[in-house]
This record gives C-alpha cells, sequence and structure tokens, in this order.
C-alpha cells in the first residue's frame, strides 16, 4: 500500500515560519513520490497553507490536515472547530485522540470516537492516534490500552471503521528521543491490525502508521515493518531536511 508520512506541527509556527518551511518543502516535493504527504498545522493556519497550496504548484502533492475537529457538527460551542469547516479549507485529514489531547484535554475513547465519525461525515480521513503511556507499557497493559482505544471508535463508526488512517503513538516515544523498536512497534502494529480483520473485510488496506520521535535516521528501519504503513511526525516535521528524508524512506 501506499505509505503516508504526515507532519504534526502541534503548536509551533507563525505566518512567517510556516512560509519559510512550506517553501523550503515545495523544493523536495515537486517530483511526484510513492508516498502520500501531509502536514497537520494549527487551525489559524490552515487557510495560509491552503492559499499557498494554490499558489505553488510545487506543493500540489502536499496534503492538508488539521490536529484535531469538534465532535459536534454545528452550534453553540465556542472555540471549537467542525468538520464541515475543516472540509471548507480543504482539509483532507484531521488528527483525532492525540495523547496530548487526551492528557491535557481530558479526551475520552468515547469523544475521540465521536470526533472521528464527525470528520467521516465530511470525507476527512480521521487520522485516529492510539498509544499506551510507560506506566502501562511497564505494568504490561499495552495491548489492552490500544485495543481499549480502538475498540470505542469501531464501536462508533460501524462499517466506516475502513476509511479510516489508525496511529499508533506510544506515548513515551513521544518528543522524548526514546523510539520504540521496530519489533516493539511492529507487534503493536499486528495486534491493531487483527483487531481491524475483525471488524471490516478492508483491514488489509487501511493504513497504521507509527509516531514517536520517528527521524531520518530511524525511519527506514521502522517503515520496512509489514504493518507500518507510515509515520505521524511531530519534530522532525519543523525542518524540511529532516522531514523530506523521512519521506524518501517511505518511497
Ligand atoms: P515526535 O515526533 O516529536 O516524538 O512527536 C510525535 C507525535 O506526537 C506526532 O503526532
Amino acid at each position: 500500500m501506499t505509505p503516508l508520512i504526515a507532519g504534526n506541527w502541534k503548536m509551533n509556527g507563525s505566518l512567517a515560519a510556516n512560509e519559510a518551511l512550506l517553501g523550503a518543502l515545495a523544493q523536495g516535493l515537486a517530483a511526484p513520490g510513492a508516498a502520500e504527504v501531509a502536514v497537520c498545522v494549527p487551525a489559524p493556519y490552515l487557510a495560509q497553507v491552503q492559499a499557498l497550496k494554490a499558489k505553488w504548484p510545487a506543493l500540489a502533492r502536499l496534503q492538508l490536515g488539521a490536529q484535531d475537529v469538534s465532535h459536534q457538527a454545528t452550534g453553540a460551542y465556542t472555540g471549537e472547530v467542525s468538520a464541515a469547516m475543516l472540509q471548507d479549507l480543504g482539509c483532507r485529514f484531521a488528527i483525532v485522540g492525540h495523547s496530548e489531547r487526551r492528557q491535557y484535554h481530558g479526551e475520552t475513547d468515547a469523544r475521540v470516537a465521536d470526533k472521528a465519525k464527525q470528520a467521516l461525515a465530511r470525507g476527512i480521513t480521521p487520522i485516529v492516534c492510539v498509544g499506551e503511556t510507560l506506566a502501562e507499557r511497564e505494568a504490561g497493559h499495552t495491548v489492552e490500552v490500544v485495543k481499549r482505544q480502538l475498540a470505542a471508535v469501531i464501536h462508533a463508526n460501524g462499517h466506516c471503521i475502513s476509511e479510516i488512517v489508525l496511529a499508533y503513538e506510544p506515548v513515551w516515544a513521544i518528543g522524548t528521543g526514546k523510539t520504540a523498536s521496530p519489533e516493539e512497534a511492529q507487534a503493536v502494529h499486528a495486534v491493531l491490525r487483527a483487531q481491524l480483520h475483525a471488524a471490516t473485510p478492508h483491514a488489509g488496506l487501511l493504513k497504521i502508521i507509527y509516531g514517536g520521535s520517528m527521524n531520518a535516521g530511524n525511519a527506514a528501519a521502522l517503515l520496512a515493518q509489514p504493518d507500518i504503513d507510515g509515520g505521524l511526525i511531530g519534530g522532525a516535521a519543523l525542518k524540511a531536511p529532516d522531514f523530506l528524508s523521512i519521506l524518501a524512506a517511505a518511497a
């Protein structure tokens, strides 16, 4: 399957910095490639990236994503951004259930499942994040945790589950420089693939991507695993050469 390399800029950037980063990426993205590529940018900058994509043909390959989406469709939800708004801004993807949202914004499994549903209703592919904390891993609960997180999304979305991208992001590997070994990551991806197989006949086509300190040095070994279909990149997505190296490793 075509791998997906998605950058998650998190709460970084400015109008000037984004333009510089996209300018540098454009040079590397001008030629067609064998991988899908996306950037998930802060909501206030979605329109900027949409406009730059329209202006610079070299960015045609770069798909746009958001970092979150509301669990509601419309109405009195101050501060929220709806899936319809993301659709308006040309978003192809929306990250849902990132561990930073679960941890700092109290997002439950059920809330994450509702967000995935809202995205799917607008033709936006939710990048559904699952992953265990260090304490959960050390207690031997990794499989139980990620299966519980995924089960909620399967339960709420039925046969539409075949339309998601799943991201395994072990919380202890995010921003820490500690990556899951290719074998550790593959083992969890295989568990998730099996769970998806039980839910949809299309599980073999569904992308399961890895996130957590993926960088130019370790990407190739991770992406070589049979059930790792791409990467969700944090820190390394803010540096064009690093992000492009990871993309090259996927192609
Ligand atoms: P880092 O690549 O900075 O570890 O972040 C991973 C991540 O959380 C992507 O969503």
